[in-house]
């Protein structure tokens, strides 16, 4: 089994070279099932931090803000939310900010809100749109008042344009666990050095303690500030995000998730916080909801028709789809769950070349060939996968390490569609360099943070659509 591109500086003339062998090998059909990897990892149960762990403390000082994240706050990276909890009262929704290198420290006004969910109460939840920053600067910013004020920082990414490289980190279903800190910090030292996280959805996992105790999402709040409070995460909402429990009384779907953590959907003309896009740098993303309606004549599918149309690929050429249960899926895990809205969705996604869809929900790791499954109607019998050069890869990244623990049974044999898969926590990097090339690749959490298990080169489906396949 060979993987194109195993360092990031393999030349394009390399890449040419090994190009020639793949499409001579694939003129022969798909290839036979890809890789499934041979590691084998320790067997650990998977458990939670307790609660007096020191990646869960508060923030010292009465009323200190805690729980402080960020994320796109407008359509081109030039707006960012900041969020953040007060647990004792309102205090202020105010942001300062400023830019590295300036005195001058500029103010935005927020809003606060609480909720309530069966016998728990939220602190004062804070979210404040700063808008109009400058591109690809580095801006501090302070959140709470007198003795409690907390400073951080963030870079806004470059101005939105074809050839402008980016990293992004791929981070799923990441919980609590002594996993979830291992893959967080696998993450953050990584030295391919993410810039934005694309967060594929299932955040806290408080939905499964006793009567959802919303105190987890707390906890994991103060857990993941150490990134999200420097760097923006981009948010999609997965089946853990529900917290749809009439037994409890509680009948509105995404009540802490919505109420807790905003996207910029407004901005992208969406009607719901669920699904949305953004433009950063040179990629064009968009955000689905597996658990929103998303049949003919619904919002959802109204939005995205109207959406795909509009990606101007001179100007962001890698078109990114985020959501949360994937659609090519080998493991005997949440098997199927998303074939509905493949059903839907796939025929737009190969016209509109979509280059490359990260989904989670299932606790393993998994890349796609680039194969779509579209020919199918009721009568012709075509309902297998074939290779599509204008399909995306498909990657499911459900693998932060939440309390769930692993998805460690595969449908036998490997499926002709699955490039390559593995039963380990870990996470991703998309390393867009131009309006070509994107390197991708994977991290196993038991690994070195610089060592990768898995990778490709991507090569963009509009500028060089020719097979960019790793697997022969
Ligand atoms: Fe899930």
């Amino acid at each position: 089994m060979a993987v194109l591109g195993s360092s990031s500086s393999c030349s394009v003339a390399v890449v040419g070279a090994v190009l020639v062998i793949v499409l001579v090998l694939n003129g022969a059909g798909l290839c036979n099932g890809g890789k499934t990897s041979a590691f084998v990892r320790k067997v650990e149960k998977t458990v939670d931090m307790p609660l007096d762990s020191d990646v869960f403390r508060v923030p010292p000082g009465y009323n200190a803000p805690q729980q402080v994240h960020i994320t796109q706050g407008d359509r081109v990276g030039k707006g960012v939310i900041v969020s953040w909890v007060t647990p004792d009262e309102p205090g202020s929704s105010e942001v300062l900010y400023w830019s590295e290198n300036s005195e001058h420290k500029q103010k935005a006004k927020g809003k606060v809100n609480r909720y309530k969910f069966y016998n728990y109460t939220s602190g004062y939840i804070h979210h404040c749109t700063i808008n109009n920053l400058m591109y690809n600067t580095k801006y501090c910013y302070e959140v709470g008042i007198g003795q409690t004020v907390r400073q951080f920082w963030f870079t806004t990414p470059p101005e939105v344009g074809p050839d402008v490289p980016y990293t992004f980190g791929l981070i799923g279903d990441l919980g609590q666990s002594f996993d979830s800190n291992l893959t967080l910090t696998h993450y953050e030292n990584n030295p391919q050095k993410g810039q934005t996280v694309l967060f594929v959805g299932d955040l806290c996992y408080a939905d499964q303690y006793p009567n959802h105790d919303n105190v987890r999402w707390d906890t994991w709040g103060r857990f993941a500030e150490r990134s999200v409070a420097y760097q923006p995460w981009i948010w999609t909402a997965g089946n853990h995000e529900l917290d749809f429990a009439p037994e409890l009384g509680e009948n509105k779907p995404f009540k802490p998730f919505t109420n807790r953590y905003h996207t910029p959907y407004r901005a992208s003309n969406s009607t719901a916080p669920f699904w949305y896009s953004i433009k950063r740098a040179s990629a064009y993303i968009i955000v689905l909801s597996s658990y929103s309606a998303y049949g003919k004549y619904t919002p959802q599918y109204k939005w995205l028709e109207e959406e795909l149309p509009k990606v101007n690929r001179s100007e962001t050429p890698w078109l990114i789809v985020m959501m949360h249960s994937p659609w090519y899926n080998s493991y005997n895990y949440h098997y199927m769950e998303g074939e509905t809205m493949r059903v839907m969705f796939e025929p737009w996604f190969v016209k509109y070349k979509v280059d490359v869809v990260f989904a989670g929900h299932v606790h393993a790791y998994e890349r796609s060939e680039r194969v779509s499954n579209i020919a199918y109607n009721i009568v012709n019998g075509m309902c297998i996968p074939v290779h599509d050069q204008s399909a995306p890869v498909y990657i499911t990244i459900g693998d932060g390490g939440n309390l769930e623990g692993l998805a460690t049974n595969m449908t036998e044999p490997q499926p002709k569609y699955s490039a390559y898969r593995e039963v380990s926590f870990g996470h991703a990097m998309f390393d867009i360099k131009n309006r070509t090339h994107a390197y991708y690749n994977w991290h196993r959490n038991q690994d070195g943070y610089a060592v990768e298990a898995d990778s490709m080169w991507f090569f963009n489906r509009i500028w060089h659509p020719v097979d960019d396949s790793t697997s022969v």
